[in-house]
């Protein structure tokens, strides 16, 4: 088997050192496994600002087209946060998202044995809590028609086809078909135009679907219902700010959000795009503390749902799961650093 290309986004602030962790862990998987990865590391977001003015240089797009598979750390931080600026790093991570088409971004929450105590709710509601979070990636709000008008009004718009919604939640009840089959779409359909039309197309998706259970809920109630009943859930498919603003409330239920991956996916022959839920987190970059975990983990689905390696994914992940017992940063109560956790994770995988 020729080897696999990887392009390595690294990006800015923490990114850079759990994605550096995430290489250390595949490096010891080819080892294992007598593979290769052939990677190659670019640049994306405020670091590629800064070296050619542009968030999402050519060269970084034309590479990742040219993948088989792209793992991004974060983009962002204070040193480009002026709201005057014309460029900011998060651009970079859109328009890769919009030029590859990846519409669906998965984002899995379990309860990790061993780790309910690290959430700050009760035990007995973390027990069970599987749950996968499918937020639409290239529409909605995100993608509508921005306009500053002077410095006195400002407007987004939202807007959603048919056809968007469609393929998202088609992708939905196809996952829960295999997992506990049963959706729960979330909306806002009691106040928003875009939001009935995303209930409506959820509803003749649902009805193509009578296997699998769907439940609509509005967005609110359900950033409620995500921590008082989370076992509740299986797959939740959500619009592009909703699915964004709720996986990262989902991090409360595993206690941080150091340990969620996420997998951004489009039609066939795309590449797929790993990355960590969290951001580029500015309070702790460059003190060598950031929780590598959902990194290691993305890089888990990339070889389960990109490069075809499952044995591998679950090699890794299993190694995660004994690397906790051993070691956990500063976010986990711990006292690793990455690389003592990139560490651990390692020899867990070579031992
Ligand atoms: P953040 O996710 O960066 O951080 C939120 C909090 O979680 C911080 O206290 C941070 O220290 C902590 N945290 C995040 N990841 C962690 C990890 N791996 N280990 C330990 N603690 C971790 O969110 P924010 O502070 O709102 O945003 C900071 C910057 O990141 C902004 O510029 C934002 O635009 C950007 N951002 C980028 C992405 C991305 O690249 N996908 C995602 C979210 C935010
Ligand atoms: C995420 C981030 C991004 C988003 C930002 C940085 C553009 O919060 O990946 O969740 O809102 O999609
Ligand atoms: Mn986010």
């Amino acid at each position: 088997m020729s080897a696999q290309k990887i392009v390595l986004l690294p990006g800015d602030g923490i990114g850079v050192e759990i994605v550096a962790e995430a290489k250390k862990a595949l490096d010891a998987l080819a080892k294992r496994f007598g593979r290769s990865f052939d990677f190659d590391e670019r640049l994306i977001g405020g670091a590629a600002i800064d070296a050619t003015g542009d968030p999402l240089p050519e060269e970084t797009l034309a590479a990742c087209r040219g993948a088989d598979a792209i793992l991004l750390g974060a983009v962002g931080g204070p040193k480009w946060d002026d709201p005057k600026a014309k460029v900011r790093p998060e651009q970079g991570l859109l328009r890769i998202r919009k030029a590859l088409g990846l519409y669906a971004n998965l984002r899995p929450v379990k309860a990790w044995p061993g780790l309910e105590d690290a959430s700050p709710l009760r035990r007995e509601r973390i027990e069970g809590v599987d749950l996968l979070f499918v937020r639409e990636l290239t529409g909605g709000i995100y993608f509508g028609e921005p306009r500053e008008e002077g410095s006195e009004r400002a407007l987004d718009t939202m807007v959603y086809t048919r056809p968007e919604v469609e393929r998202v939640v088609e992708l939905a009840f196809r996952l829960a078909a295999e997992r506990k089959k049963h959706v729960t779409s979330i909306d806002k359909a009691n106040v928003l135009a875009s939001m009935r039309l995303w209930r409506t197309v959820a509803t003749e998706v649902g009805a193509r679907h009578p296997d699998v259970k769907l439940e609509h809920q509005l967005v609110d109630s359900m950033a409620m219902r995500l921590v008082t009943s989370p076992a509740d859930f299986d797959v939740v498919v959500a619009g592009n700010m909703f699915g964004d603003i709720l996986s990262d409330e989902g991090a409360v239920l595993t206690g941080t959000l150091g340990l969620l991956p996420s997998a951004s996916l489009g039609d066939p022959g795309a590449p797929g795009l790993y990355e960590p839920i969290h951001g580029s987190a500015p309070d702790i970059a460059g003190k060598g503390v950031a929780n590598p975990v959902a990194t290691v983990l993305s890089a888990a689905m990339m070889l389960r749902l990109s490069l075809d390696q499952a044995e591998a994914a679950d090699a890794l992940e299993v190694a995660v799961q004994q690397a906790l017992t051993k070691a956990r940063t500063r976010d986990l109560g711990g006292d690793a650093s990455t690389a003592a956790m990139g560490d651990a994770i390692v020899a867990a995988l070579l031992g």
